[in-house]
């Protein structure tokens, strides 16, 4: 049996009056890469930031349910959630770097975390830029903007940015969408190679992407999670139909 990593049950999220997420149940294994599908506005964002608590930031937002990961209740109160958010790293549909060279987006993570000591700062950001798939690119101009790089460097960036701190766990919001095909390939070969030390979590709009990607994929629509299984299975026979209208391009 795959062990799994985070286990949510019975999930509800309002924003003000609307229910955007309604009683959600899945299971996310460890060191597997899970996809979240389905039509914009489904929630799936959402529910991507319930699993580190970015949906804390936002006003008006009232939940119910659990999310347990390794079995803790990440909503329990005495819960650490700077903590929290350095054991799951989180990567965006846009770069977002600071206006800072390369080596200093590396290694902020660490700095916060009062670490200074400048062999253990060069040594993340070697490690993490090699893990990124980005270090023979950028090795010789780590003192350079870092804004300086394409928008598939400042992605791969971003994702090196995020191991830097080791999380457990990383979720990805459409990293590649924004991107051309070339670099779209070189996101989803790292993420391919990530899942051997990481749990991903991927939502992606790309079905093909999330087909080449992912060993298992939920689909949402309208706050509901409709089904949730193997990546194979979803997409060349799964059990409902509105997967079915929604994987073959019915709609979406
Ligand atoms: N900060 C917010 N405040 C109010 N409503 C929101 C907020 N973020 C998202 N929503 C609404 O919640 C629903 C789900 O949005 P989202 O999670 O962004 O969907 P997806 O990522 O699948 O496109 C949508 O109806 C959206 O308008
Ligand atoms: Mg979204």
């Amino acid at each position: 049996m795959k062990e799994v990593k985070i286990s949510v049950n019975n999930f509800d999220l309002y924003y003000g009056e609307k229910q955007a997420l309604k009683n959600i149940s899945i299971e996310i294994p460890a060191k597997k890469v899970t996809a979240f599908i389905g039509p914009s506005g489904c929630g799936k964002s959402t529910f991507l930031r319930v699993l580190n608590r970015m949906n804390d930031l936002i006003d008006h937002v009232k939940i119910q349910g659990e999310v347990l990961i390794e079995g803790v209740n990440i909503y329990d109160k005495q819960i650490d959630v700077v903590n929290l958010r350095k054991r799951i790293g989180m990567v965006f549909q846009k770069s977002n770097l600071f206006p800072k060279t390369i080596y200093e987006n590396l290694i902020y993570g660490l700095k916060i975390n009062g670490i200074r000591d400048k062999k253990v700062l060069d040594e993340t950001a070697e490690k993490t830029l090699k893990q990124a798939a980005l270090w023979n690119e950028v090795y010789d101009r780590l003192h350079e903007p870092a804004l300086s790089l394409s928008g598939g460097q400042q992605q791969r960036l971003c994702i090196a940015r995020a191991l830097a701190v080791e999380p457990e766990i990383v979720l990805m919001d459409e990293p590649a969408s924004a991107l051309d095909p070339l670099s779209t390939a070189k996101i989803e070969e790292l993420i391919h190679e990530l899942k051997t030390k990481y749990t991903i979590v991927i939502v992606t709009h790309n079905m093909q992407q999330a087909a080449r990607v992912s060993d298992q994929t939920a689909f949402f629509y309208l706050g509901e999670l409709i089904e949730y299984d193997k990546t194979s299975k979803i997409f060349t026979n799964p059990t409902k139909k509105q997967t079915e209208d929604y994987v073959t391009g019915r709609f979406g």
